[in-house]
């Protein structure tokens, strides 16, 4: 099994940097068409121009994806240059590596609204020429954090969550439509978004995987058509353990950030 990139219409978002920056180039290598959104210009225009040494009709969106409204444009310039969309990548977001006592509502809202307002607004935008034409594939990047409820990031952990369970509800929603739908749980990854200001540092024991190992586990997963992807896939039996046994999970999450602080 296998998926063919060759000529496939893929738009990704978040595409000026980190993972969704080596996913456009590594997708334009093997013969998709790749369409990239995120809002700085410059850095967008960078990858575009790696992209179209392989695919010189890949294209590049600058939108603010907190726009809500910019969002209904960004669907309908995506269907007027594309045509119906192969594959969709909801990948943009943010972090919000604040403990519960150092957040406010206002935070919670702006990070739920881009982690998960927008993506569904998006994909619903994009969807209804997926269905008419009886394909396509729509790849949501979540995080372990939806499932593992990280400590110190609650207000990321649920917007990871409500995405992840919306991606699982479409997939079951579209099943006999011929739109698949993969939500994808990435472990810590090396990019960019650990430089972000106004988050807490990362615990010092974590090592992120590299983006290239991380991009290889998710190709493998969407090659074997997996509707759920976790890289690393050690995380699975983490998440495991958790359902079997939360009071003892939480309680050793608990120790684990003490041992951190102290
Ligand atoms: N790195 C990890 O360990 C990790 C782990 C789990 C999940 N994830 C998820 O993976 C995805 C990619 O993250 P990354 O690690 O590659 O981080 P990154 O390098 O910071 O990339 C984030 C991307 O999202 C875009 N973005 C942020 N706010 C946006 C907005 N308002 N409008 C449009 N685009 C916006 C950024 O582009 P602009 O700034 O140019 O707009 C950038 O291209 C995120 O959803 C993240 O939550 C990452």
């Amino acid at each position: 099994m296998g998926f063919d990139w060759t000529d496939k219409r893929v738009l990704v978002t978040g595409a000026s940097s980190g993972i969704g920056a080596a996913l456009a180039e590594r997708l334009a290598a093997s013969g998709a068409v790749v369409g990239l959104v995120a809002r700085r210009e410059r850095e967008l225009a960078e990858v575009l121009e790696r992209c179209r040494v392989h695919a010189p009709s890949s294209t590049s969106w600058a939108v603010d994806l907190a726009d809500l409204d910019a969002v209904d444009v960004l669907a309908r310039s995506v269907g007027d240059a594309f045509g119906p969309l192969d594959v969709l990548v909801n990948n943009a977001g943010m972090p919000n590596r604040k403990g519960v006592l150092d957040i406010d509502a206002d935070m919670v809202e702006r990070v739920m609204h881009l982690n998960y307002v927008s993506p569904v607004r998006l994909t619903l935008g994009l969807l209804p020429a997926m269905v008419e034409r009886g394909s396509g594939l729509i790849v949501n990047v979540a995080s372990v954090a939806a499932t593992l409820s990280s400590p110190g990031e609650g207000a990321y952990d649920a917007s990871k969550a409500a995405l992840a369970v919306f991606s699982e509800a479409m997939a079951i929603d579209l099943w006999d439509t011929g739109v698949k739908v993969t939500t994808v749980y990435p472990g810590v990854v090396d990019t960019p978004l650990f430089a972000i200001p106004d988050n807490d540092p990362l615990p010092p024991d974590i090592t992120p995987i590299p983006v290239d190992e991380f991009l290889e586990g998710l190709l493998a997963g969407i090659d074997e058509d997996r509707r759920e992807i976790y890289v690393p896939a050690w995380f699975k039996d983490v998440v495991k353990h958790k359902v079997d046994d939360l009071d003892r999970f939480l309680a050793g999450s608990a120790d684990y950030v003490r041992k951190n602080r102290d």
